[in-house]
């Protein structure tokens, strides 16, 4: 029979390395919970319209990249690209917006987006998120990006860079956007260019071609652009971020892949990974919910990257997640033993202790290699003339010391030596 793999470009974490997605995840998701984070748990696929509408049907991510398909009744859905269109609208359609301000909301999961996949870019990938939506005021941006910082550092990791800019918002970013229309068109660009600066000329600022870059060094910038509100706004953000000790790096240049952002928009970059470095962005989405059909509040979010953030570590040499293993393993030696062992274990589990037993029928020898690879502290050998005498032999598997143990007394002794 042929041999199934895993579909192209997604990515498996696979004991031990799957201990260090564990401890990434619930390390970026910390900050969230002691901030007051409700934990949201969201579908995977949602109606194809949502990201249309939410993220925007100009962006890469919903023209080129979704995995888009009619469910058996007809219907056009799309596995999740991101998560804030989502949780919109849950929030939306649960009434959330009715109750207390902000509504301040964590998940986790997979998202899909078909890119090409590559080290750190892939079909099927894994983010932390927040959404705090409500309440346009400035130290609630702080919050969310210091919520990223300190989940980064708690991992242990330095060597990335915090980039923010504002976006502008509906009063301020099309007075804008017609004057780099109108700057793009002065220069000497490609077909495909000149139709991007069209339909978003914020995404050729972003043009990484050498050519593109030097003639974009004297391009309008929006941070020189906003209306006094925004601006306001973008100068409080920066004054918290001081005040919490966050280090950042204003990027006038900074344009994220998602159409929904206003104002205040970020990015962590990492230094050690490459071309894929963002290990996490976010920003403010004020339109949003209004265009999924809300109330017109506002919001601000993020999202991290599990998988990147996992290599980050890994660039960083960072030891993060410990494959966690059993403390004892029991080796029956016989079938009465074996009920004994069986009922030990159940026992000693229930009680807290990690134990594993040696399944199958391969032999003292063989036992006693399981018991070592197990990464146990003690082996529990239990032979049929143990049985009668009514004890087990605790061996310490560090020392090779064995002792022998009343079986009355083995919980009690066990649970005395790990809890
Ligand atoms: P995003 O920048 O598209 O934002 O994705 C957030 C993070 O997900 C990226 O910084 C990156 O670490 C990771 N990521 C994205 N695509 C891939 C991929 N193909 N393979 C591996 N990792 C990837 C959002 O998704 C927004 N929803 C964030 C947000 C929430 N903004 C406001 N609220």
């Amino acid at each position: 029979m042929n041999r199934i793999d895993a579909p192209k470009g997604v990515k498996e974490y696979l004991p031990p390395e799957s201990a260090t997605f564990l401890a990434v995840r619930d390390a970026l998701s910390a900050p969230a919970i002691a901030a007051g984070y409700g934990y949201v748990e969201l579908p995977t696929f949602e109606h194809t319209e949502l990201f249309v509408r939410g993220v925007g049907e100009s962006t890469d991510v919903v023209s080129k990249e979704m995995y888009t398909f009619d469910d058996r009744g007809g219907r056009s859905m799309s596995l999740r690209p991101e998560g804030t269109a989502g949780v919109m609208r849950a929030v939306i359609e649960h009434g959330l917006d009715r109750g207390a301000l902000p509504i301040k909301l964590w998940y986790a999961g997979p998202f899909f987006r078909g890119e090409s996949p590559q080290l750190g870019r892939y079909r099927q990938f894994f983010q932390v998120g927040v959404e705090a939506i409500g309440v346009d005021d400035p130290a609630l941006d702080a919050e969310v990006i210091t919520i990223g910082d300190d989940g980064f550092r708690s991992l242990g990791l330095t060597d990335f860079t915090l980039e923010i800019t504002s976006l502008g918002d509906a009063k301020c970013r099309p007075v804008y956007r017609q004057k780099l229309i109108a700057f793009l068109d002065t220069l000497d660009l490609d077909e495909a260019t000149r139709a991007r600066a069209q339909v978003n000329p914020l995404r050729v600022l972003d043009d990484k071609r050498t050519e593109v870059r030097r003639q974009l060094a004297g391009a309008p910038l929006m941070v020189d652009h906003l209306c006094a509100e925004c601006a306001d706004h973008f100068a409080a953000v920066r004054a918290y971020l001081d005040a919490l000790r966050v280090h950042y790096t204003l990027n006038p240049h900074l344009v994220r892949g998602l159409d929904y952002y206003t104002k205040t928009t970020f990015e962590f970059v990492h230094h050690g990974l490459g071309s894929q470095s963002g290990i996490g962005g976010g920003g403010r989405y004020d339109g949003l919910m209004g265009e999924l059909g809300g109330q017109a509040l506002s919001g601000i979010g993020f999202g991290l990257g599990i998988d990147r953030t996992v290599l980050a570590c890994h660039a960083e040499g960072r030891v993060v997640g410990v494959a966690p293993r059993v403390s004892v393993f029991f080796v029956p030696l016989g079938d009465a033993a074996r009920v004994e062992s069986i009922a030990t274990m159940g026992k000693l589990r229930r009680a807290g202790v990690h134990a594993d037993l040696a399944y199958g029928t391969i032999g003292l020898k063989g036992a006693m290699k399981a018991a070592d690879r197990s990464g146990a502290t003690y082996a529990v050998v239990i032979g049929d003339r143990d049985l009668q005498a009514g004890v087990a032999q605790v061996k310490d598997l560090m020392s090779g010391e064995q002792s022998a143990v009343a079986l009355t007394d083995l919980v009690a002794t066990l649970k005395e030596k790990f809890l």
